[in-house]
């Protein structure tokens, strides 16, 4: 079941969601050894895109074992917007993403992310604008199925999806809630269906509730979507991919020993040391190791010891304690 993003083509339809504070350049590496095909960068503004110097070495990374990758934006000019699509096209991000969906409320008062459901003008201007700065560079979107959640004619919806498919866009990523319902509630899949419905020739990818990869495969089979991005039930599991591509296969999912999960943690702290520095690689685990404990036998006691933890030598010390088999 491969996937197929513009002229890129994606061996396995289930990919890493973008996701602020998880999907950065250690983390996506970690999911693509185990079997992650295709990962979006975390949101990342357009004016931070066009940042010059070591700031935006911090926060833009690439890694020749992270492709295909998607660098993602955001913004309220067309025109700035353009600009820093053209800079991570330079830089080789292989898909340009355009978020048009996120709902923290510094963002849409300022008139990014998901206020553009609001403002289909701004947003297909805005798509016209990234199309034609990168030629020949897929660019995708990130929508949500309304701004108001009592929406339900989906109006600025479609004029968006039509307008930019229109325009060259490449394919569209649904996340199916509406910017209100923020992350709460149940995502809409019904909806997903009958975007896929309406078009049956374009890429269309569903995001919502993908909280397990036996979910993910669900998703394609009862809404017809062409793929799925993995996001809250990837984090702290980087096996989802391997474990959706067993089921995908007819075997049963990998589960991961407590050696293995050991091996990934630290590998994903070396990480995080290389591309930040030992410091914010300590705090990354921390914060991370509570999600990775989700897959404990002992979750419990395992996140009352890590939340104590203050220092490298007593992060390692309770992953020595509770992942040794
Ligand atoms: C902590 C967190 C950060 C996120 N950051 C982004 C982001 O930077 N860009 C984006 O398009 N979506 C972002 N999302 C949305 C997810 O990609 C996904 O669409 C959403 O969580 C719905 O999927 P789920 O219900 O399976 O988690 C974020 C979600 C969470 C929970």
């Amino acid at each position: 079941m491969p996937l197929r993003i513009g002229a890129v083509a994606i061996d396995f339809p289930v990919g890493l969601g973008a996701l602020a504070g998880y999907s950065d350049l250690p983390y996506r590496l970690i999911c693509r050894s185990l079997g992650a095909p295709y990962c979006i960068t975390e949101a990342m503004l357009d004016r931070q895109v066009l940042l010059e110097g070591r700031l935006r070495k911090r926060l833009i990374r690439l890694d020749p074992a992270d492709h295909p990758v998607a660098g993602q934006i955001m913004g309220v000019e067309p025109e700035t917007m353009a600009d820093a699509a053209r800079s991570l096209d330079r830089m080789g991000f292989d898909i340009i993403d355009l978020n048009f969906a996120c709902p923290v409320r510094k963002v849409v008062s300022h008139k990014r992310g998901g206020a553009l459901m609001n403002d289909p003008e701004r947003a297909l201007a805005t798509v016209r604008a990234v199309v034609d700065a990168v030629p020949g560079r897929p660019v995708t979107l990130k929508l949500r199925r309304a701004f108001r959640d009592a929406d339900r004619t989906h109006e600025s919806f479609w004029t968006i999806a039509r307008g930019a498919f229109e325009a060259g866009a490449s394919a569209i990523a649904v996340h199916a809630r509406s910017v209100e319902q923020k992350y709460t509630g149940r995502a809409d899949w019904g909806f997903l269906a009958e975007v896929k419905r309406a078009f049956p020739e374009r890429t269309v990818l569903g995001s919502g509730d993908v909280s397990s990869p036996a979910e993910a495969l669900r998703m394609m089979a009862e809404t017809g979507v062409d793929g799925v991005l993995a996001a809250r039930g990837a984090i702290g599991n980087p096996w989802f991919f391997a474990q959706a591509r067993d089921l995908t296969a007819g075997r049963p999912p990998r589960q991961p020993g407590l050696d293995e999960q050991r091996e990934v943690i630290t590998r994903h702290y070396r990480l995080a040391c290389e591309a930040y520095d030992p410091r914010r690689g300590l705090k990354i685990l921390r914060h991370f190791s509570l999600q990775y404990a989700k897959m404990h036998p002992r979750r419990t006691d395992l996140r009352n010891a890590l939340v104590k933890v203050r220092t490298e030598d007593e992060w390692r010390a309770v992953i020595d304690a509770f992942y040794s088999s």
